[in-house]
């Protein structure tokens, strides 16, 4: 039986904020770290690639983790605004998301690039979070599980394992919106997804898979005594630290 892998909750701070508020927030993380001691879990920031750089110089050599939003699946090239992985890396970050349903969306970004993207980053040594989730019509069609199964199937590297990679399962219809699926679903879908790891890595139990949609201080515990849920990809409440910290103290 492998051990149940350490939580790990990411903030997603999206396109927002500028770079004073920026760095005030992640030293307000860093003082309620000092103040109420280390959370148990992993604490990750993702700043938009811009402020990567000075976010990064707040946090380093501390215990908060950082990462990116995206990367392109080429290392380098004529790729004009475009950020490679390698450089992802040498900025400091030791995470990357990939596939979030809004570069779905905005770029149509599709499984096979996904994939590639999560390449990059394994090669640049970087963990990717790979993010898998279906819209509301496919909810309601009750399509929920062969959208996610079928995202995972197409976005997952061959070289992926649970040291090197993190899931992260985000309904779509729950980003931004307050509205989360009931306890019951996500077990659902988190169970699916661990059983679509096993048979593709070694260790299916060990890989951590992140619950993403809506997740506030209010819901956070429920949320995280799900069996198969490792943690939480957050968004809107990442943005306020007292917020952040609600939901990193409630991995228990
Ligand atoms: P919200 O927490 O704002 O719903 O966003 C979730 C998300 O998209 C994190 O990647």
């Amino acid at each position: 039986m492998v051990e149940k892998p350490r939580f790990l909750v990411a903030g997603n701070w999206k396109m927002n904020g500028l770079r004073d508020e920026s760095q005030a927030l992640a030293r307000q993380l860093l003082d309620l770290i000092a103040s109420d001691g280390a959370p148990g879990c992993d604490m990750l920031v993702c700043p938009p690639a811009i402020l990567i750089g000075p976010v990064g110089a707040t946090v380093r050599d501390t215990s908060i983790l950082l990462g990116a939003q995206d990367c392109h699946p080429n290392g380098a090239g004529a790729h004009t605004g475009d950020i490679s992985a390698p450089m992802i890396a040498d900025s400091g970050c030791a995470y990357v998301i990939v596939g979030h349903s809004e570069r779905r969306a905005d770029h149509g970004e599709d499984d096979a690039l996904v994939r590639a993207k999560a390449e990059a980053a394994l090669e640049a040594g970087l963990i990717p979070i790979i993010c898998v989730g279906e819209t509301l019509a496919e909810r309601d069609a009750g399509r929920a599980v062969e959208v996610v199964l079928g995202q995972l199937d197409g976005s997952l590297p061959g070289a992926a394992s649970a040291a090197n990679t993190v899931l992260a399962y985000e309904p779509v219809w729950a980003i931004g919106t307050g509205r989360t699926p009931t306890g019951d679903d996500i077990a659902q879908v988190h169970d699916a997804l661990r059983g679509g790891l096993a048979g593709r890595i070694s260790e299916p139990d060990a890989m951590r898979i992140l619950y993403g949609g809506s997740v506030k201080p209010d819901n956070a515990a429920e949320i995280l005594a799900i069996e198969n849920v490792n943690g939480a990809l957050v968004g809107g409440a990442s943005l306020k630290a007292d917020d952040f910290w609600g939901i990193c103290q409630s991995c228990a």
